[in-house]
């Protein structure tokens, strides 16, 4: 699939033709990674954030919003929560938290990676704790981290560098840091929100090409949704969306080509059906994108005292189930798709997860 026919995709409104869209998404996915759907435990354990990202609420400027960062036996707990619902991968997530120290997280692998399970697998841990120092990373995988999440959110810099302010002294260059962790052993995941103010058609088109390019392992896509307590969601100046007819929406159904395209160019990768999704569409949300070529869902292991910190943006979907009732829920909405829940560690399938020609389901 090429530029222009992703392009072409991302503007089609025909729902006929878009029914061949997800056709060609489905039996790309079922080609690609089969009928199993990966359940990864979420621990959102630092709500703490240096960073002003200008669409995120955990974003550092914003004063009224109450911090928390858990104990390692607190995080380990919650793990442990995640081998009894029978995962097999659970995914640390924080805002960027410097006062995480590197050992601590060291230490928190280390003791995750040893918990028992039944099948004797270990858990595989999944980091996405934004972006840290290089020894940080390698002690991480040292430690026995096995993957890490880092969403680069556009591939336009100028984009980039308007929602996302680097650090006095400290350019951010996400790519470059997603080689590096692939270069220490990582599996590498990465993504964008669709519909972010500024987005252009042809840059969530250049975002879904970047994902090839960069051949991710996973691959994480949301709908934008504003925060009212961020100059995006604001509409502060310069903030503001395209020229309608430039600006791609934040819908669901937009959401939904992008996974749709993202599984036909990587056929092999790992693809959730975002939290996201399920927040802008919560009777559709989980199961479209499931059926539109996601193979994955992110159930949150967070105690609920801790939840409504992490404020990311509104709203959030299954904000006050407790693990078990998520964890139920799902099995029984993967069971109806006529889809099965994963087992092991559902890590990268082969060698390649996106496919350089891409014409596993394109031609069919
Ligand atoms: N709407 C949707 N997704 C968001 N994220 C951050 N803020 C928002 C928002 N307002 C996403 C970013 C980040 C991930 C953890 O959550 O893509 O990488
Ligand atoms: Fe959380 Fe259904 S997925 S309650």
């Amino acid at each position: 699939m090429n530029r222009d026919e992703i392009l072409t995709w991302l503007r089609e409104e025909d729902p006929e033709k878009l029914q061949g869209l997800w056709t060609l998404a489905d039996t790309a996915r079922q080609q690609g990674v089969g009928d199993a759907v990966h359940l990864r435990g979420l621990i959102e354990l630092s709500s703490h954030c240096v960073r002003s990202c200008a669409y995120c609420g955990l974003r550092c400027g914003r004063k009224p919003l109450s911090r928390y960062r858990m104990s390692p036996d607190e995080v380990v707990d919650c793990a442990r929560q995640g081998i009894r619902l029978g995962y097999g991968t659970v995914v640390l997530q924080t805002g960027e938290d410097p006062g995480l120290r590197a050992p601590d997280v060291a230490e928190i692998v280390r003791r995750i990676k040893a918990l028992p399970t039944e099948s004797g697998v270990p858990l595989a841990v999944t980091l996405s704790l934004g972006e840290r120092a290089d020894d940080e990373l390698a002690l991480w995988k040292q430690a026995g981290a096995n993957r890490y999440l880092l969403r680069f959110e556009t591939s336009d810099p100028l984009l980039f560098a308007r929602i996302h302010p680097s650090l006095p002294g400290r350019p951010s260059d996400r790519v470059a840091m997603l080689r590096r962790l692939r270069t220490l052993g990582y599996e590498i995941g990465s993504g964008v929100m669709v519909g972010i103010p500024g987005q252009a058609w042809g840059t969530l088109a250049d975002d879904l090409l970047l994902f090839r390019e960069l051949d991710l392992d996973m691959i994480g896509i949301g709908p934008y949704l504003p925060h009212p307590d961020t100059p995006l969601g604001r509409g502060d100046p310069g903030f503001g969306p395209l020229e309608p007819g430039q600006q791609v929406p934040s819908t669901a159904q937009m959401t939904c080509k992008a996974v749709a395209i993202a599984r036909i160019l990587c056929p092999q990768a790992n693809i959730p059906s975002t939290t996201a999704l399920a927040t802008l569409d919560p009777d559709h949300g989980r199961e479209d994108g499931l059926s539109r070529g996601a193979n994955v869902v992110m159930p949150n292991l967070t105690p609920v005292r801790y939840r409504e910190k992490y404020d990311i943006y509104p709203d959030k979907a299954c904000l006050h189930e407790t693990a078990e009732t998520c964890a139920g829920c799902l099995r029984g909405r993967i069971e109806q798709l006529g889809r099965v829940v994963g087992s092991g560690q559902g890590g990268r399938m082969g060698t390649e997860a996106c496919s350089s020609v891409a014409q596993i389901a394109v031609s069919g």
